[in-house]
């Protein structure tokens, strides 16, 4: 089951590839931008630090890192769909951004952890691993002692809850229709299937603090739509 899901996950983004960005902006309003923005705000990466993007896609918090890091700093962006790395690639390219280093990879297949980071950043990818409990204990074994952690993603607002029935809304009614448009309907509709399997803001917590992270917290952002959860080693 678990390893179906994977593969899945994987050939739903390869298949997404070429609209993502497109798309992104067209569903969020542009809005997504400046919810990324806001975890590399609180991650605040520096100069000569270390970091990874994590199911990195096509590269938005990686392109946002390299430019606090740098020039003394890495960041490096892992996903393990191609096509959507080679999107990844080819923005880096039209920037001529030398600092981030793209890996194909799957995140949990990640064994090397003599590769130590500062800092670990994911923007909906947990929400898509097969099991997020694995993904935050791996961030956990992937970064340096004091190392943080910034993972944004969709909140699970209360249910019935008027951001609870605004989400509902939002995915089922203008997500789904306008992805149907471009034909990649079903590819959209796991959305909303995915975040209801997600763990919500507490159990997330509980899970980073067992795994044994010292510091957990958790913040909602545009009106418990979002919700940002960061960690400290
Ligand atoms: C919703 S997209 C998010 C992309 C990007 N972080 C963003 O915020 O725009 C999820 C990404 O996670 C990647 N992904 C899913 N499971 C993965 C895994 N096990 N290892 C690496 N990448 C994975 C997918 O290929 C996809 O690019």
């Amino acid at each position: 089951m678990k390893f179906t899901k994977t593969i899945e996950v994987k050939n739903i983004f390869n298949k997404i590839s070429y609209k993502y960005d497109f798309l992104n902006n067209l569903l969020s309003f542009g809005l997504h931008k400046l919810w990324k923005r806001r975890l590399v705000h609180l991650l605040k990466p520096l100069d000569g630090e270390d970091w990874a993007d994590l199911c990195c896609g096509t590269g938005d918090l990686a392109f946002l890192i390299s430019k606090r890091v740098s020039p003394r700093g890495s960041i490096t962006g892992i996903d393990s769909a191609k096509n959507i790395l080679k999107i990844a690639k080819q923005k880096s390219d039209l920037k001529k951004n030398k600092i981030i280093k793209w890996e194909t990879k799957d995140v949990l297949g990640i064994n090397d952890i003599s590769k130590n980071y500062d800092g670990i950043c994911m923007s909906y990818g947990l929400r898509n691993l097969h099991s997020v409990e694995e993904g935050i204990e791996k961030v956990f074994n992937l970064l340096k002692n004091k190392g943080r952690a910034g993972f944004l993603d969709f909140n699970h607002a209360k249910k019935n809850s008027l951001s609870n029935i605004f989400q509902k809304i939002y995915l089922r009614f203008i997500v789904v229709t306008i992805s149907r448009l471009f034909n990649l309907g079903p590819e959209y509709e796991y959305i909303e299937k995915s975040i209801r399997n997600f763990p919500r803001k507490n159990q997330l917590i509980k899970i980073a603090k067992e795994v044994g992270f010292k510091k957990a917290e958790y913040r909602t952002i545009f009106f418990g739509q979002m919700g940002i959860l960061i960690l400290t080693k």
